[in-house]
């Protein structure tokens, strides 16, 4: 694998949830794979759980490690082509990336949306230069527009919570408001993946029975995710509505990704409604559902303490499974090069 940025990079996903399932047997099975190859992680902005469980699977494989962070400690980069470089930005991107890319054999990218042009974010721009121009291959460690290694580990939590049941999961991804813009990333990738495991009929209930995934998306109006994402999934406002029978509830916030109403309103904040908080009433609509976030999460604005502290709360698993989706991703492509 050269790069990884969307589902179908991986391929069969039931050959890939094996895989996530022997490395978490076993997550130093492949411990010499990596030997004398180094893992380059270039950080655009804050990460807790990327940073630490890339950086555990490239350790599980034997794979030396460095850490860039672009914003503290190295020179300011421009990535725009055609700009006078006479303001506090000492480097250019397409310079920096053939450096980074003669130190490492392997880049992982966390690039971030500016959430002003949607068009410059929605091109992955900054993604696609380091694929094109360092020469190594390159993964997502969440990017503009998609965040797969979180989706990854979001499908394999669910089809270990999931493997004892005998019929396929309602999952429900539902807006939940926040103080501040964010990225449509997170739900970009959930809604591929879930989409792609129901179109590949992925097994993910008992051996025998239905496979695939029934997949709800719920939001106040306006913040309609790109088609090239969610096409095919069921798009319900009514948020109770949605989480009735659900058996899994993933919360997320997201900003307007201007798909309607137009792209001026790309990547800003439409709505704070409090009512769409992940509470206990909301929880007692659904099948006793599971509780997801892919984290870090603001408590009182997306979830209340007492659903994300419950035991039907998964998030600290799902975050866990970051080193198995991580170390997975690494080991396709460490057996790539
Ligand atoms: N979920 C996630 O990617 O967390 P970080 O931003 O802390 O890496």
């Amino acid at each position: 694998m050269k790069s990884f940025l969307n589902v179908k990079d991986l391929g069969d996903l039931k050959e890939a949830l094996s895989e996530a399932v022997e490395i978490k047997a076993d997550r130093y099975k492949y411990d010499t794979l990596g030997k004398n190859k180094t893992l380059l992680m270039v950080f655009f902005n804050n990460s807790l759980r990327t940073r630490l469980s890339t950086q555990k699977a490239a350790m599980n494989l034997g794979m030396n490690t460095i850490v860039l962070d672009v914003n503290a400690g190295a020179w300011k980069l421009e990535t725009e082509r055609g700009v006078i470089m006479d303001g506090d930005k000492s480097e250019h991107l397409l310079e920096a990336i053939p450096v980074m890319g003669s130190f490492c054999d392997v880049i992982g990218i966390r690039s971030f949306a500016g959430l002003t042009d949607r068009d410059y974010d929605y091109a992955e721009t900054v993604y696609h230069q380091f694929e094109q121009y360092s020469g190594k291959p390159v993964f997502a460690m969440e990017t503009a527009t998609v965040h797969p290694l979180q989706a990854f580990a979001d499908l394999f939590t669910i089809s270990e919570f999931w493997k004892k049941e005998t019929r396929r999961p309602k999952v429900v991804l539902t807006w939940a408001p926040h103080p501040k813009a964010l990225p449509q990333a997170v739900p970009n990738s959930f809604a591929q993946w879930m989409l792609e495991a129901d179109r590949q009929q992925i097994p993910l209930a008992g051996a025998g029975n239905d496979c695939g995934i029934d997949f709800v998306v719920t939001h106040p109006e306006g913040y309609e995710l790109d088609a090239l994402f969610t096409a095919g999934a069921t798009i319900e406002y009514d948020q109770r509505k949605a989480f009735e029978g659900a058996d899994f509830i993933y919360a997320k916030n997201w900003s307007c990704p201007g798909v309607t109403g137009g792209k001026e309103n790309y990547g800003k904040i439409l709505s704070k409604d409090m009512s769409w908080t992940v509470d206990a009433e909301h929880m007692s609509w659904t099948n006793n559902a599971r509780f997801m976030h892919c984290l870090p999460v603001r408590r009182g604005m997306i979830v209340t303490d007492d659903v994300i502290e419950a035991p039907t709360s998964i998030v600290i698993p799902e975050a866990a499974n970051r080193e198995i989706s991580a170390t997975v991703v690494l080991k396709r492509i460490l057996q790539g090069l």
